[in-house]
């Protein structure tokens, strides 16, 4: 297995840049591969500390609306970032975020993780609801043709969780990115077209 490198090229290019975390080259290089356009409507689930939403912030531009949403509070962004406070496990999210996005989704992005207990059935268990919890989230607040952008990981139940995404979404990919930590069993699913 790799070296663990906490404080790695990305990691100090971070800090170069004053981001919060290594997590923005992870969706930059995510989101080069969708050709997001200017003025789309964004919801990221799992925001804090607020990596991503910097990133997709600047990609849709002033015409366009990104709403992060996480169980803990994350810091305020200037227009068109809005936040809320919320667990994707709840169904009467949805509804609010529509709300607050003006509309349903074009994308939706998912890094949401859930706090390691260290025991690997209890782990894989809770990272197996969560990623359902945010494919549930996505049908219900996605447009028609839309996509999805969301971290798995390589573990038990990682065809059961990407057939899923194939029956909700027209064409499923898996890729690693390269600011991901070495050794690490992430790993994230672009779906697009989703089926409505
Ligand atoms: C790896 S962090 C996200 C980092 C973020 N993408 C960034 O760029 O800063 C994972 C986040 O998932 C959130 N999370 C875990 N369970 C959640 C739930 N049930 N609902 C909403 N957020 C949750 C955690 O609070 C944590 O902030």
């Amino acid at each position: 297995m790799a070296k663990y490198e906490p404080q790695d090229r990305f990691y100090r290019k971070a800090r170069e840049k004053g981001l919060p975390s290594r997590a923005a080259f992870k969706i930059e290089e995510l989101l080069h591969r969708l050709r997001l356009a200017r003025g789309a409507r964004v919801l990221d689930l799992g925001c804090a500390p607020g990596g991503w939403l910097a990133i997709l912030g600047r990609a849709v531009g002033p015409e366009g609306r990104v709403v992060g949403v996480d169980i803990v509070a994350c810091r305020e962004f200037p227009p068109p970032v809005v936040t809320l406070v919320g667990d994707i496990r709840d169904e009467t999210l949805p509804a609010r975020l529509i709300e607050a996005l003006g509309g349903q989704a074009d994308l939706v992005t998912s890094d949401i993780a859930p706090k390691l207990t260290g025991i690997a059935e209890r782990d894989e268990a809770q990272v197996a609801e969560l990623v359902e919890a945010a494919l549930q989230a996505a049908r219900r607040t996605l447009k028609r043709g839309g996509a999805m952008i969301v971290k798995v990981f390589m573990a038990r139940g990682f065809k059961e969780i990407l057939s899923r995404f194939e029956a909700a979404f027209g064409n499923v990919e898996v890729t690693r990115a390269r600011a991901t930590r070495p050794g690490s069993s992430e790993l994230y699913v672009i779906a697009r077209d989703f089926r409505g």
